[in-house]
């Protein structure tokens, strides 16, 4: 019998999942996996053993499967990629090594990504998220204020200059990440504060990898009251951490968490497969200002 009531990481964020095989999961394993993804926004499943078909077989379970802007995608499967760092890959950047949600700066950002641990490193590599729902209803009335009814500028052209500054074609490192696409660099507006779809939830919608300013300000104008709310949807009391093992998946709500891959395992090797759930533009908190 699958174990799917075990505590969560936090009261909000982290539901774990163990004693399921996700190969021959029926509707009914499928439909709680959904109802936690909805409650606790990560849902961990242990102890999988999928190949790439596998994944991509079960990740359809959740939606459909987008193709990515600017990473290449493992040769044989062109809906995963392989989230990879090699032992010799030294005081470098790390593939998603600060706060961010995926792809946000697309017109329709992914609605969830998964991520399966292939192969860990013996301690490190752990990934962090942030619940944006619990950011958002705690966020200090000065700061709400400044946020609520405003839109946010997001654009990947940032995270190029950061990770392909020498090459300005690929990220340093064992992933293609190519550049100068204008799919990534084009600056796209969404609302400061998204109505979860599902949830029905307010969340802030901005991550300091891809938000660059607010919409009717400058970046620098813009610099000083984003930090202060990516410094509040970051403290600890929002935020869970996760250590993993091998064969486990992490299916995460992309439109309410960020999250943050930890770059302390330098020496040695970690190799995660990636898929990801095709979304729509985010709503805004009333339905006239998406
Ligand atoms: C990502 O941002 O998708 C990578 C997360 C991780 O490697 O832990």
């Amino acid at each position: 019998m699958p174990e799917l009531n075990q505590p969560s990481l936090t009261p909000t964020l982290g539901a774990i999942v163990d004693g399921v095989d996700l190969r021959d999961a029926d509707e009914r394993v499928w439909s709680k996996i959904q109802h936690a993804f909805t409650q606790y926004k990560v849902v961990f499943i242990l102890n999988q053993k999928l190949d790439l078909d596998d994944l991509v077989r079960i990740s359809r379970n959740i939606g459909d499967l987008m193709r990515l802007p600017y990473i290449e995608p493992v040769s044989t499967h062109p809906e995963v990629i392989a989230v990879l760092k090699e032992a010799d890959e030294i005081n470098m950047g790390v593939f998603g090594g600060d706060w961010h949600s995926d792809f946000s700066f697309l017109p329709a950002p992914p609605m969830a990504s998964i991520l399966y641990a292939q192969e860990l490193p013996p301690v490190g590599g752990d990934t962090l998220w942030a619940d944006m729902a619990a950011a958002y209803r705690t966020l200090p009335e000065h700061l709400r204020s400044q946020v609520d009814g405003r839109h946010v500028v997001h654009t990947g052209a940032p995270y190029g200059v950061d990770n392909a500054p020498e090459l300005d074609e690929q990220f340093r490192g064992s992933m293609t990440v190519a550049r100068k696409n204008p799919e990534a660099d084009a600056e796209v507006r969404h609302p400061a504060v998204c109505r979860h779809p599902a949830s029905g939830e307010l969340m802030l919608f901005v991550n300091p990898t891809y938000t660059t300013r607010f919409a009717d300000a400058s970046a620098q104008d813009s610099a000083e009251l984003l930090k202060a709310i990516f410094d509040h949807c970051t403290r600890p009391e929002f935020t869970c951490r996760f250590r993993w093992s091998e064969g486990c998946i992490a299916l995460w709500d992309n439109r309410a968490t960020m999250h943050y891959a930890v770059n302390d395992y330098d020496g040695h090797r970690r190799l995660m497969y990636r898929t990801t759930i095709a979304g729509h533009a985010p709503m805004g908190a009333n339905p006239t200002s998406c």
